[in-house]
């Protein structure tokens, strides 16, 4: 097969390495990829959201095959652009159709979901600027701290946790009225706080079966012991250690099977990843979030776990044959380190040329933000790579990625050196 994989992260450089070692991967073409691909694949200077030239590309390399990687092409509905042309609705697309997407493009859209089909989740209440006054008296309601969620895309920034009543109306205003996450933010969702622990699940569905990947648990903030601002993800741990075999059995029982039966129910084509956002409460799970993609950097340690052919994993899931594969997991734990430019999330330099790459031998190196450029790899992002380590338990795994991270170098390169301390 010849298969085309949209996006440049670390994530699609974790895809593009699984996938690669297929047999049943002829080639591999990555849009627009960095320089992790490009070293193992044919990177081509495509935007995953330029559906048009998608089409050409797609034409012209005759590709059997689209993998999605990021949730903007998704929500934009690639999937039924792809589906609604006479040419490419042969070529199947791994992802959601476009109102699948919404359970990720629109926190309301998920929210009635979870409502709809029992799915344990927070309290809430949607608002708009018309009913802004609505809010505050919700708000009034309400016990600190606050959570307000821009109902749209706000790349992973949308959300605010307050403790003050003053500073949760005036966000709310501020979000509502000044479109503070711009369009996304035109609708707010004011949802209870949930105190517990974090986890991540994902599954992979064809829309009538599901498979499901093992646990991560990211951390999101750039300072140690979990401090400053929220990044996309400064490092990922999987299995998540307090995920014992009781919590995935309410987690599938409670959360997965509902969510692929509510999918069906509401007629919802998806044949893609869910990653679900779990807050675990006295040891019971609530959503938090549904993404319709896998996560970065949670694929960096997912999906090196993974020993079954991802190929073949996809065939089945555009053939609706998930049922007839059996998954292998690796026993070890993963952990992955995310190297970043000094000052991400903020402003930060690029064009840095990496260095150490070569030297590292028992860990993985994930390019995530880098480019090739004149026969050197150099920094194109605020995350720059994700050293992914095997161990026998977290602990080792985590050491093995420090030591290697020793032998890569760049200017202004920056990472947390606490990743497990709460674990
Ligand atoms: P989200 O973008 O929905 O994942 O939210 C970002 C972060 O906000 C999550 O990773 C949680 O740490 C936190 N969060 C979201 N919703 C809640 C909630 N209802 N209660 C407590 N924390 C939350
Ligand atoms: N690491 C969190 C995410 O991919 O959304």
């Amino acid at each position: 097969m010849t298969i085309l994989l949209l996006g440049s992260g670390g994530r699609e450089h974790a895809l593009a390495w699984k996938m690669v070692q297929s047999p049943l991967c002829q080639k591999l073409f990555v849009a627009p990829g960095n320089a992790g691909t490009d070293a193992i694949a044919t990177n081509v200077d495509v935007s995953p959201t330029d559906f048009g030239e998608i089409k050409k590309l797609v034409i012209a390399e005759k590709i059997d095959m689209v993998v999605v990687g990021p949730e903007d092409p998704l929500v934009l509905g690639i999937y039924d652009f792809f589906l609604d042309d006479d040419y490419l609705n042969k070529i199947p697309v791994i992802g959601p159709s476009k109102l699948g997407a919404k359970l990720e493009g629109s926190k309301e859209f998920a929210k009635e979901f979870l409502l709809k089909h029992r799915i344990p989740t927070a309290a809430y209440h949607s608002f708009t600027k018309e009913t802004l006054e609505n809010g505050f008296h919700y708000l009034e309601k309400m016990k600190a701290p606050y959570v307000l969620k821009a109902d749209g895309l706000a790349a992973g920034k949308g959300v605010l946790i307050l403790n003050d009543l003053d500073e949760a109306k005036f966000e709310l205003s501020n979000m509502l009225l000044n479109e503070k996450f711009g369009i996304a933010s035109s609708k707010v969702v004011i949802e209870e706080f949930l105190n517990g622990i974090e986890l991540s699940c994902f599954v992979l569905t064809d829309g009538k079966n599901y498979k499901v990947l093992p646990t991560a648990k990211d951390y999101k903030r750039i300072g140690e012991g979990d401090t400053g601002l929220n990044t996309g993800g400064m490092a990922a741990v999987s299995p998540v250690p307090f995920a014992t075999p009781e919590l995935l059995e309410k987690i599938e029982n409670r959360i997965i099977k509902p969510t692929i039966n509510g999918l069906n129910q509401d007629k919802i084509t998806y044949k893609g990843f869910v990653f679900i956002g779990l807050i675990i409460v006295e040891n019971d799970p609530y959503v938090i979030e549904y993404n319709v993609r896998m996560g970065d950097p949670e694929t960096e340690v997912v999906i090196p776990r993974l020993k079954t052919d991802l190929v073949a994993l996809f065939k089945a899931v555009a053939e609706e044959k998930l049922d007839e594969i059996i998954l292998e997991i690796d026993e070890r734990a993963a952990t992955t380190i995310m190297i970043v430019s000094g000052g991400y999330p903020e402003n930060y330099e690029k064009g840095k040329v990496i260095s150490g790459i070569e030297n590292v031998s028992d860990s993985i190196v994930f390019h995530a933000g880098t480019k090739s450029e004149n026969g050197q790899v150099v920094s194109n992002g605020g995350r720059v790579l994700a050293v992914t380590s095997f161990g026998t338990d977290f602990q080792e795994a985590i050491k093995k990625s420090y030591q290697n991270i020793n032998k890569l170098h760049f200017d202004t390169m920056y990472f947390r050196k606490d990743i497990g301390f709460d674990l």
